[in-house]
């Protein structure tokens, strides 16, 4: 969350720095490596940068110390393997070739916004809630008009409504809004559940979900609103659940959610779109931050986690999830970063796997399109900068997005800057 964090955190892997940069030194000398010291130097003030980025990124990462010539062994060992494995992955890590598409910036949103949420009503773009810093959430609405491109009307979600992670749908008038992140931090989800009529903005609430879930696939889909994946209550388990609820005009029609047939793989960050007979779930990730253990303010901290390509797909049966052609890489935090234009499938932007030797977030900038007719993906462009957790809009020819973390600039893909920039693109495809 880049500048906003406190400065104490910075301080603290500053140090942790030094110390590191010095054992490093002291043990290279000891083993007489005196020849690579200097390109170690060189390599571990770079680390030494990024760490303290990557610290300022709610992360904490002990870095790797070297002990013993055993240890070292079995250290060039992991680095064969890490390097067999990068050669392998290497699409993933690197920007994949796409064409450069002319970007236009647009007013900015009222506010900077990560891991919030949007849905578009026509022409109104509807954005919701989501972090301002990592100790501040919104709880508020703004739209923006496509019409005359203007930021128009702020007004407040429910007290009790979650502030991000939101599952979201729409049917063209009411906003659904399942479960999510209450409070900033990495606080515990919720299960609470709320409807939005767009038309007198007031909110209603619905049956809760069964069980609280952080970041599920949503979709409103043949009358009933789907809740797939997401994490459970820790914000890191992945959930395989799905649920579902018959709903009409902003109304559940039924008491209670009815189980339906599990997802394949659990957790949160997807994309999910349901077009005619078919429910798309789109990449995401199994495991993701969670509070510290203890933590009074439930201070983050990193946890495994595994970044996917998976496209499943759900049709009007409901027997049996397909699995279809993965995403050109492993990409999460798209879970609104997608439009659907000529029976295809846009998706701007996403976080990929880490780095496997640097350990370090990877941000994606690159548009991507499945085609529905021959469910095959393309690269169709690239973003102005790589971002995640973007918001995607869809208006009169162009492709609009807005907010989430940016990266560090063209050479640095790692996030930094959580935005409120709106930018758009025509769209020739
Ligand atoms: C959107 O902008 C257009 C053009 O200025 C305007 O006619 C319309 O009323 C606006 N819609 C809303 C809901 O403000
Ligand atoms: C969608 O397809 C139509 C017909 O081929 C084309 O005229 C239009 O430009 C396409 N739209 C976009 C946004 O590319």
């Amino acid at each position: 969350m880049g500048k906003n964090l406190p400065h104490h955190h910075q301080h603290q892997s500053k140090s942790n720095n030094s110390y590191t940069k010095f054992i490093f030194a002291l043990f290279f000398c000891l083993l007489g490596l005196a020849c690579i010291v200097d390109l170690f130097w060189a390599s571990s003030s770079s680390f030494s940068s990024s760490y303290l980025r990557f610290a300022s990124n709610w992360v904490s990462q002990k870095p790797r110390i070297f002990v013993s010539q055993q240890q070292q062994q079995q250290q060039h060992n992991v680095d064969d393997k890490i390097g067999k494995k990068k050669r392998f992955l290497s699409a993933t890590f690197a920007d994949l070739p796409a064409p450069d598409l002319a970007w236009e910036q647009m007013p900015s949103a009222p506010v900077p916004r990560l891991d919030g949420s949007a849905i578009q009503i026509n022409n109104l773009f509807y954005v919701l809630s989501g972090y301002g810093t990592l100790d501040h959430v919104h709880s508020h609405v703004d739209v923006f008009n496509f019409t005359d491109n203007t930021w128009r009307a702020k007004f407040d979600t429910p007290k009790d409504m979650a502030n991000s992670h939101l599952g979201v749908a729409s049917d063209g008038r009411y906003i659904y809004v399942v479960s999510g992140q209450y409070g900033p931090q990495c606080r515990a989800p919720t299960s609470r559940t709320y409807v939005l009529d767009t038309q007198t903005r007031e909110w209603q609430s619905l049956p809760p979900l069964p069980a609280p879930r952080y970041a599920p696939a949503t979709q409103l889909w043949k009358g009933r609103l789907h809740v797939m994946g997401g994490s459970k209550e820790n914000r890191h388990t992945p959930g395989l659940e799905h649920w579902s609820i018959a709903v009409k005009d902003g109304k559940a029609l039924e008491k209670e959610w009815r189980t339906e047939i599990p997802i394949p793989r659990g957790g949160p960050h997807r994309a999910s779109v349901a077009i005619n007979d078919r429910l798309f779930v789109i990449g995401g990730q199994e495991g993701d931050f969670m509070a510290k253990p203890g933590s009074p303010i439930f201070k983050c901290s990193r946890r495994h986690e595994v970044v996917y390509g998976d496209v499943y797909m759900l049709d009007a049966e409901m027997k049996k999830w397909e699995v279809l052609p993965p995403l050109p890489k492993p990409n999460s935090h798209i879970e609104c970063s997608w439009v659907v234009v000529n029976n295809s499938i846009i998706i701007t932007g996403g976080t990929t796997e880490k780095h496997p030797e640097t350990k370090r977030m990877i941000l994606v900038g690159e548009v991507f399109q499945f085609h529905l007719d021959s469910l095959t993906w393309s690269v169709i462009g690239k973003l102005p900068y790589r971002v995640k957790t973007t918001l995607a809009g869809f208006w009169d020819g162009y492709l609009y997005f807005t907010s989430g973390q940016r990266d560090r600039g063209p050479d640095n893909p790692q996030p930094k800057k959580v935005i409120g920039e709106m930018w758009r693109t025509k769209l020739n495809i």
